[in-house]
């Protein structure tokens, strides 16, 4: 007789769940005996329950039960390793090992930070270089963006011919940082997740709807935009000259919104409002105006007094400012927004509210 697909998929995934808590049982036993420092750095019996030799079938349980398909499992045996313990390597080490791909582990400044990383991710915590390089495929350089060449001038000190060599800085090309990689033999290439990464801990758990952006090495870019669409994510090559400029315009939909609201709160709370009071009060005009604008483009998102060429009321605005710092940054964006009122209502004539935003920014 033949079982409902949904009995059978839970008859395996009881099986799977039963040779997983036999294998978590050995290794938790076997691991009693190592949990120390090795030549190899401190390993703990996570590390070793993840090591090939000891439970291979276990990763390919757990893999089962992924979006990564069989076949790539079986021709993805690449190992990355991470220099940096921060915040996007403990985030993307997560992200890696929770989509089924096969880490080492974390070498960072700090021992901490590289074993909190390591028992995060169930990986390895190295406490030497030559270690994390001699075992990882891929390396992903994930520090400060001023520190991203000094450490690959590291690397290049141990043989790295063959091995991926990867940074995550949204504004420099793999080129830049990684000069003469040619010589070394190595693969260089950059993947920058298009999110704010705030937490180490918790962030990655958003990632599955995130954007990554890579350039570099032709085939290894293309190798990791499979990598990343198995698991969810989107993913646009854009060409190594174009990062100052992408990176922009990533900065303006982001950081340069916080110096806009911060504005906004500052002049509620000038009238009376708290400063939770003030977010509360602004978070169904903040969340409709960028759903519409997501949703629809700036042009058709665009209301208030630009977009209706009320200039009384551009001018109310300009004098209540307090300094001339706040001025000049509601004139500038304003000015910018008689371009998309323009687009919106072509036959309107926005020529007298642009001199009135000019006028003020000339008397600045
Ligand atoms: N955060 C984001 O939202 C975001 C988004 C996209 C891309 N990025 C890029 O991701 C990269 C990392 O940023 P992050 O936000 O993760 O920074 P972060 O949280 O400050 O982490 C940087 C890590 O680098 C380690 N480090 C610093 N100097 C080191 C050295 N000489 N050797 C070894 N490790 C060193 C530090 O280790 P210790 O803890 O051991 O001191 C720290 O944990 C940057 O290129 C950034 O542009 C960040």
């Amino acid at each position: 007789m033949l079982e409902p697909a949904e009995d059978k998929n839970n008859v395996s995934s009881l099986q799977a769940m039963i040779t997983s808590a036999i294998d978590f049982i050995s290794a938790l036993c076997y691991g009693q005996n190592v949990v120390k420092k090795t030549t190899n750095g401190w390993y703990s019996w996570r590390e070793l329950y993840r090591t090939d030799s000891f439970c291979d079938h276990l990763l390919i349980d757990k893999e089962q039960h992924r979006v990564i398909s069989k076949d790539k499992e079986e021709r993805d045996t690449m190992k990355i390793g991470f220099i940096g313990a921060g915040k996007v390597g403990c985030t993307l080490g997560k992200f890696f090992t929770e989509g089924g791909i096969r880490m080492t582990g974390y070498y960072s400044r700090h021992i901490e930070s590289a074993k909190a990383a390591a028992d995060f991710t169930g990986t390895c915590c190295y406490d030497e270089l030559s270690r994390l390089v001699h075992d990882s495929d891929a390396i992903f350089i994930t520090v400060p963006d001023g520190t991203i060449t000094s450490i690959y001038k590291e690397l290049i000190k141990f043989d790295i011919r063959g091995k991926q060599i990867c940074h995550c800085s949204g504004s420099i090309s793999a080129g830049e940082a990684f000069p003469d990689a040619a010589e070394t033999g190595a693969l260089v290439y950059s993947i920058h997740p298009l999110f704010p990464i705030s937490d180490k801990f918790t962030t990655y758990r958003e990632l599955t709807d995130a954007f990554f952006c890579l350039e570099g090495d032709e085939k290894c870019v293309n190798e990791w935009k499979e990598r990343l669409e198995l698991m969810g994510a989107k993913t646009q090559v854009i060409n190594p000259k174009d990062k100052v400029s992408y990176h922009a315009g990533c900065a303006m939909a982001s950081n340069l919104v916080c110096a806009l609201l911060h504005e906004s709160i500052g002049l509620l709370k000038e009238c009376g409002f708290s400063e939770t009071g003030a977010r509360k009060a602004l978070a169904p005009l903040i969340r409709s105006n960028i759903g519409h604008i997501l949703t629809d483009g700036p042009v058709k998102a665009l209301t208030g007094p630009v977009e209706r060429n009320d200039i009384g009321t551009v001018r109310k605005h300009i004098d209540c400012f307090r300094t001339n710092a706040e001025k000049e940054l509601y004139c500038t964006v304003s000015s910018d927004l008689i371009q998309i009122a323009r687009e919106k209502h072509p036959d309107t004539d926005f020529s007298e509210m642009e001199n009135v935003l000019r006028e003020e920014l000339v008397n600045e």
